[in-house]
């Protein structure tokens, strides 16, 4: 007979039976665990049975913070603290309790990722999975539960301080990109938290905007990668967005969070707000709100704790909907396996975290101009190289705000550059510009140049206020601290300057057409500096592209032209309507200085043999890609859609498929990509319905949005509606 083990859990889940049978004594252990701490069981079970076992008081404490970044613990029932953290590009470093200071840990280093835009650039899921993967496993490491990222704002403007966190213009590649970070990150028993949902595509007033956008650009253009984070990477927690939708805040906003989110989308985990995002008890309680973070309030007075309490207690709310609440809360938990012995433990800083962080920054730098060959360099040619520019030196994984982070190392090119060629080259620096610095630092870089074979001018933005940053958006799309001019004399000195820029997107026109190379490089994360060097000297084959249109100039932009940024009298209408990214460029005959997608390689690639073949609900795409040149590569192929006669205004061309391909020189290979009938859809808001009209499309296929050497027709045989 088996003795019986008597467990004293603080829960008391586990129930001894003893039976008696006549004159003999068994003791059966006749052990069952409550429903909700059994990982053999449905998660739905698990969720209602803790559900029941919880007091009004207890339920509420699950709905607000006790932190700045924590729920509080319900020891009785052995629910422990939930603690969450930003962000998209690594495990924050711990701050609070109750403020924004650094809590002043040793402990809280992490991998800095490359960030949101360089991942974007890379037009690599696989690439957007391991991110999440490792920042997932970092996160457990740190004892996370759930993870404040990705941002897949729509870039509406290239003034937009937090551009450099998303993903770039077009809400296709937004949604493949996040798809594939969250399952990387929730299978490490995480929770992703996808944000800001939505329309916060501005920090000017970023607290109080109200947005005012037609409900077609709503849905074709700013929900999709929340729709895609949430049916095809199955996020669980949404953040809504600090400004307001046609009135009301987002943070409860009924039509985003019940009807579209909830409802329309079926998504069954939990809405937080965004740090002081919440602003009435009312609507936190009716319009969809789960979690109350960040309220500038004691945690007792959030408007979900005490005062959504009285509420309902006097009857004001309906205890249903505290119920689901709590259920939304509680089922996160149980699905990132909170209650379970086997949930994951993660890891820090193993060489494969590092590798990836240099693999996306490597496959995310985008070559924008190399005439004559000037890139990649060779080292046997070159006995003195000049570097130049501040963001040689700089250190950028800890700016940003919400999403800095604390590094465990970082990488910085100047660093890249001499780990490459530091001991057969002869490398010369110079800052040349900086917050402070003035002409005798510019004409000290422009001797530097003078004196070597070759210069590396590594400038751009940084994340101080103002730049890149959260908080504030730029006055202008201009180089800071006087580079247009300070490039313009430096290769005026020596010809065979090759620029590189970090940060999101700047105008050029002063001295674009003066320098032979052009990298663009965003925040490449702490081995950012390594994967740089390795693609100016040719051990990486660039492979990025733009995930968004860089124009000429501000002006040129949508939201610019139309002159509705950033608004009149606390309100800002989208009147450009669809037209955002290169659907208004390319719709409008706007010549972009770079179009979408574009991107050079040190090879060459031949698009060949489009052909259509009709499938099950929709199309496939098959074409040739063959490496024309002599070095192996990636390309990225990408398929966009125009519709013929559509009874609505259409964008004149939408992307709809990529793949990206890695191939030997010579080699060939057969591209196939699949495109459903919603690739052929818009949405039509007097049918409330995506409408695939029956017409003819055109399917265009190529390396950029504007390099489409192969097209095809395709009929749809009917109209099709879809949700
Ligand atoms: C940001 C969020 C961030 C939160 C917590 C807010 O200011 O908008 O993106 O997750 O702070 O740091």
């Amino acid at each position: 007979m088996k003795s019986s083990i008597l467990h004293t859990s603080c829960l008391g889940a586990l129930l001894v039976g003893a039976l008696l049978f006549g004159n003999h004594f068994h003791v059966s252990a006749q052990e069952t665990k409550a429903v909700y701490l059994d990982a053999t069981q449905p998660v739905e079970s698990r969720v209602e049975d803790l559900l029941s076992r919880l007091t009004l008081e207890e339920k509420i404490l699950l709905l607000h913070a006790d932190s700045k970044f924590t729920t509080a613990a319900i020891p009785r029932l052995g629910i422990p603290r939930r603690w969450l953290d930003d962000g998209p590009h690594g495990v924050r470093e711990d701050i609070g309790p109750d403020t924004w200071a650094s809590a002043g840990r040793t402990d809280d280093f992490s991998t800095a990722m490359p960030s949101g835009i360089c991942l974007a650039a890379t037009w690599n899921p696989e690439l957007g999975f391991n991110e999440g993967e490792v920042i997932g496993q970092e996160a457990r490491w740190r004892g996370k539960d759930i993870m404040l990222g990705p941002g897949v704002n729509i870039l509406r403007t290239p003034l937009c301080g937090r551009n450099f966190e998303y993903l770039g213009e077009d809400p296709f590649l937004s949604g493949v990109m996040c798809s594939g970070y969250i399952r990387g990150e929730q299978s490490q028993d995480i929770s992703s938290c996808v944000k800001h949902f939505a329309l916060n595509n501005q920090e000017t007033e970023r607290g109080s905007i109200n947005v005012e956008v037609a409900e077609r650009a709503l849905r074709e253009i700013y929900l999709p990668a929340f729709k895609a984070a949430v049916q095809s990477g199955g996020v669980w927690s949404v953040m809504g967005a600090y400004n307001q939708l046609r009135g009301q805040h987002c943070c409860h906003n009924d039509y985003l969070l019940n009807k579209i989110l909830k409802d329309e989308w079926g998504f069954k985990g939990l809405v937080m707000s965004d740090w002081d995002g919440t602003h009435d008890t009312k609507q936190a309680a009716l319009n969809g709100l789960d979690l109350e973070m960040g309220t500038e309030k004691k945690y007792d007075d959030f408007y979900l704790a005490h005062p959504y309490l009285d509420g309902l207690k006097s009857g004001e709310f309906p205890l249903a909907g505290l119920d689901e609440k709590v259920r939304r809360n509680l089922r996160v938990m149980i699905a990132t396996h909170v209650f379970d012995v086997a949930r994951k433990h993660g890891s820090f800083n193993t060489a494969e975290h590092q590798a990836v962080a240099r693999q996306v920054a490597e496959e995310g730098i985008v070559l924008l101009k190399n005439e004559n060959h000037a890139l990649p360099l060779d080292e046997r040619k070159l006995k003195t190289i000049a570097i130049i520019g501040e963001n040689s030196i700089r250190l950028h994984a800890h700016g940003g705000d919400s999403s800095g982070i604390k590094a465990f190392y970082e990488i910085t090119p100047l660093q890249g550059l001499v780990n490459r060629v530091g001991t057969s080259v002869n490398i010369v620096f110079s800052e040349g510009y900086g917050k402070g610095g003035g002409k005798e630092l510019a004409e000290r870089a422009v001797a530097t140049a003078k004196s070597a074979d070759a210069v590396i001018y590594i400038g751009g933005l940084n994340h101080d206020k103002g730049f890149d940053c959260e908080g504030a958006d730029r006055k202008d799309m201009k180089l800071p601290y006087g580079q247009d001019k300070l490039i313009q004399k430096i290769v005026a000195a020596n010809p065979n300057t090759i620029v590189v820029l970090e940060g999101t997107m700047v105008e050029m026109d002063a001295w674009l057409g003066k320098v032979p190379a052009v990298l663009q490089a965003w925040y490449p994360g702490m081995e950012g500096g390594n994967a740089l060097a390795k693609v100016l000297f040719g051990d990486v084959n660039p492979s990025g592209k733009l995930p968004a249109t860089f124009p000429k100039k501000l002006s040129d932009s949508p939201a610019h032209q139309m002159g509705n940024y950033p608004g009149t009298d606390g309100t800002v209408t989208y009147a450009e309507g669809l037209l955002v990214g290169y659907r208004w460029f390319d719709t409008k005959n706007i010549e972009p200085l770079f179009p979408f997608g574009f991107g050079l390689s040190y090879t060459t690639f031949k698009y060949s043999n489009l052909k259509l073949v009709t499938a099950d609900n929709g199309v496939t795409a098959q074409f040739e890609i063959q490496n024309t040149g002599g070095v192996a590569g990636a390309e990225v192929a990408q398929v966009y859609v125009h519709q013929k006669n559509p009874s609505l205004m259409r964008p004149e061309k939408e992307l709809k498929g990529f793949q990206k391909v890695f191939l030997q020189p010579g080699e060939k290979q057969t591209v196939v990509i699949f495109l459903g009938q919603n690739a052929f859809a818009f949405y039509d808001d007097a049918q409330k319905s995506w409408v695939a009209e029956q017409d003819t499309f055109a399917i265009k296929v190529g390396g950029s949005s504007r390099d489409l050497p192969l097209a095809a027709e395709f009929q749809l045989p009917e109209k099709v509606l879809m949700k």
